[in-house]
């Protein structure tokens, strides 16, 4: 079975990946992504300072799913730049995914990994976790501004990592910001921002950070990730490359998100649940409900849902 797949040029053995965040902070964890059966290595979204992140407790996973207040903690991207030219030796493509708490901060990184030559780049315009930082894919003109300067300065692909959007007028009105900039793909979509998990029996919330609030993740998001995934392989007739994300845990889930639009899934929840191993078994699963159906590739199937 061919899982193979493409995005803005950049061929992956297979279309499973981490999501940044999963598994993608240090050097280890990079380097044992490249010799797991991944497609891709992803890095944990990174800014200028190294970051400890949030306190814990801050990640809860729980059946159907796992909330999460990490705080972005990373190593820098002083440190990923470095590390960008050796994770090239896995011979996979090595995503970086760029963040910041501010517009200079993000042009800062951009700069520094537009030199570490990653095989495509994802910027982060997503994250729910940062007390006192809204997350800028929910304000359009400020994606806008930002995404303007960014291409300016990347010649490797450039996608970006979008919130969820529950509303068709919000898909519409990132549409036409993404129209005007040159981003290559999307990821859809980083976890569900500020729900709350309630423990009934300590009569407490689960995560210490902004009160308990943090990013849902996991099965019971993978209803708006694949809307996110259909809503804009639609508006973009099928021409912009999406990689999807949200509730993976089987191979009929990665089935989902490609019959919606998607081109490769990225894994969350599953991964820091389960494990590395968790790509084998997921490829496993694919392969084999890709030949039931009869498909006999990602592409085959790729945006081809019905409706009824
Ligand atoms: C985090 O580090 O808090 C999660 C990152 C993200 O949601 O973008």
């Amino acid at each position: 079975m061919n899982l193979s797949t493409t995005i803005a040029g950049v061929t992956f053995p297979t279309c499973l990946m981490n999501a940044a965040g999963a598994c993608c902070v240090t050097q280890e964890e990079l380097e044992a992504l490249g010799e797991s059966h991944a497609g891709a290595i992803v890095t944990k979204s990174m800014t200028p300072q190294p970051r400890e992140g949030n306190p814990g407790p801050r990640y809860v996973s729980f059946p159907g799913g796992s909330i999460n207040s990490m705080g972005l903690p990373n190593l820098g991207y002083p440190a990923y730049a470095k590390l960008i030219p050796e994770l090239r030796r896995f011979k996979k493509p090595v995503v970086a995914s760029v963040a910041g708490l501010s517009p200079q901060d993000f042009i800062e990184a951009a700069k520094a990994i537009e030199l570490a030559k990653p095989d495509l780049v994802e910027v982060n315009l997503s994250c729910p976790n940062i007390p006192g930082k809204p997350q800028i894919g929910y304000d359009m003109e400020a994606s806008r501004q930002l995404l303007l300067e960014l291409q300016d300065i990347f010649t490797i692909p450039m996608g970006v990592k979008l919130p969820p959007y529950f509303d068709p007028i919000h898909h519409e009105a990132m549409a036409r910001v993404l129209e005007k900039v040159k981003v290559s793909f999307l990821s859809l979509i980083n976890s569900v921002g500020n729900g709350l998990v309630v423990d009934p029996e300590s009569e407490t919330v689960v995560i210490k950070p902004k009160g308990g609030f943090g990013g849902m993740g996991g099965t019971i998001i993978k209803p708006v990730a694949l809307a996110n995934v259909r809503a804009f392989w639609k508006l973009f007739q099928g021409q912009m490359p999406i990689i999807g994300t949200g509730g993976v845990v089987t191979g009929t889930d990665v089935f989902e998100h490609l019959l919606c639009g998607a081109s490769a899934v990225q894994i969350g929840t599953t991964l820091v649940d389960e494990g590395l191993t968790a790509f084998d078994r997921i490829e496993k699963e694919l392969s084999e409900v890709l030949n039931k159906k009869g498909y006999a590739s990602v592409e085959a199937c790729r945006g081809k849902l019905k409706e009824l």
